[in-house]
């Protein structure tokens, strides 16, 4: 895996390369190894253009999709289709394709890429426009659908655990966007990331704005406090409702248990006797610190949960 200072990735205060060996977060494939589709096309992502006009990228006027396959199958596909959906229809983007189209796309992209595991990553911008927010009818949506080969962490790496750390950046800013809504605006999460590298950590929890526990940069939090609790924040602590948080709540609920999804203060991380993150690329990632305290990792039950969804999904 590249380091960060490899990747080149400067620290915003310092302006200067953050002192961080090397990241364990799963990375998405190298741009040399992705294709694109795009109007039909599949091209090597490498090659890929987007007018300079297109509103994705004047604006951030985007929404997106992670998507990967657990032996060769897509996890959840129509859950990602559902979530793209209501996330366009909160930036009022006019989404005309079929769930069938899109999956027909996915697919034609999947046949150019190796066989092996897959990564999908789909964006629908507003397409390109006027200088202007003024709502234009006959502006297009763009559709990209971008995908490589996904190169899972192996079960005994993950349970190494992540090092997180709670960041002052808030998962919304003052004049919010829907945290919910899936949009291609990811600075907050981005500079929250960037804080906790600086940090030697390798996730950033982020607090709602009145201090609650929120989420990770691209990840949902999950802790297990005494008695075998599993808490989580609920979907109105301004967090993404991830596929997998949905995926993984069903399980510890039908493993019987005892499941709160509420708004959380920040002292349940002192309570916490476990924690792990959860997102399509890392499914259940244990942590083995929060803010420099210990956790049992993977513990008990993070390790059930862990096997559980192996057994539901294929694979970690
Ligand atoms: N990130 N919260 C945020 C802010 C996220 O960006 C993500 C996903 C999640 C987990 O959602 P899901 O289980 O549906 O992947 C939570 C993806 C992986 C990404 O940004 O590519």
């Amino acid at each position: 895996m590249r380091s960060l200072r490899a990747m080149g990735f400067l620290c915003p205060r310092a302006g200067t390369l953050c002192s961080v060996t090397e990241s364990r977060m799963v990375p998405p494939p190298r741009v040399s190894d992705m294709l694109a589709w795009i109007d039909g096309s599949v091209l090597p992502l490498r090659d890929a253009r987007i007018p300079v006009n297109d509103h994705g990228f004047l604006y951030g006027d985007s929404v997106y999709e992670t998507v990967r396959t657990f032996q060769g199958e897509l996890f959840r596909l129509s859950d990602h289709f559902r979530r793209l959906r209501t996330t366009a229809r909160g930036l009022r983007i006019p989404i005309e394709w079929s769930d069938s189209q899109l999956a027909g796309w996915v697919e034609e992209l999947r046949g150019h890429l190796p066989v092996g595991e897959h990564y999908i990553r789909l964006l629908v911008t507003r397409g390109p426009g006027e200088f202007s927010y003024a709502p234009d009818p006959s502006q297009k949506p763009t559709l990209m659908i971008l995908g490589g080969p996904f190169q899972a962490t192996a079960r005994e790496v993950l349970e190494k655990g992540l090092v997180a750390v709670t960041v002052g950046i808030p998962r919304s800013v003052p004049n919010p966007r829907n945290p919910g809504l899936k949009t291609g605006n990811l600075l907050n999460s981005r500079l929250a990331y960037f804080e906790a590298i600086e940090r030697g950590a390798d996730e950033a929890l982020l607090l709602t704005r009145s201090g609650h526990l929120a989420e990770g940069s691209s990840s949902n939090l999950f802790l297990i406090l005494p008695g075998e609790v599993l808490a989580t924040p609920s979907i109105e602590s301004e967090i993404l409702e991830g596929v997998t948080r949905t995926v993984l709540l069903k399980l510890a609920r039908e493993v019987g248990l005892e499941v709160r999804e509420e708004e959380l203060s920040a002292e349940c991380l002192v309570q916490a006797e476990e924690a792990f993150l959860s997102s399509t690329s890392r499914s259940v990632a244990p942590l083995r610190s929060i803010d420099g305290r210990e956790l049992g990792c993977p513990g008990p039950v993070t390790r059930r949960l862990m096997d559980g969804f192996i057994r539901l999904a294929g694979g970690l």
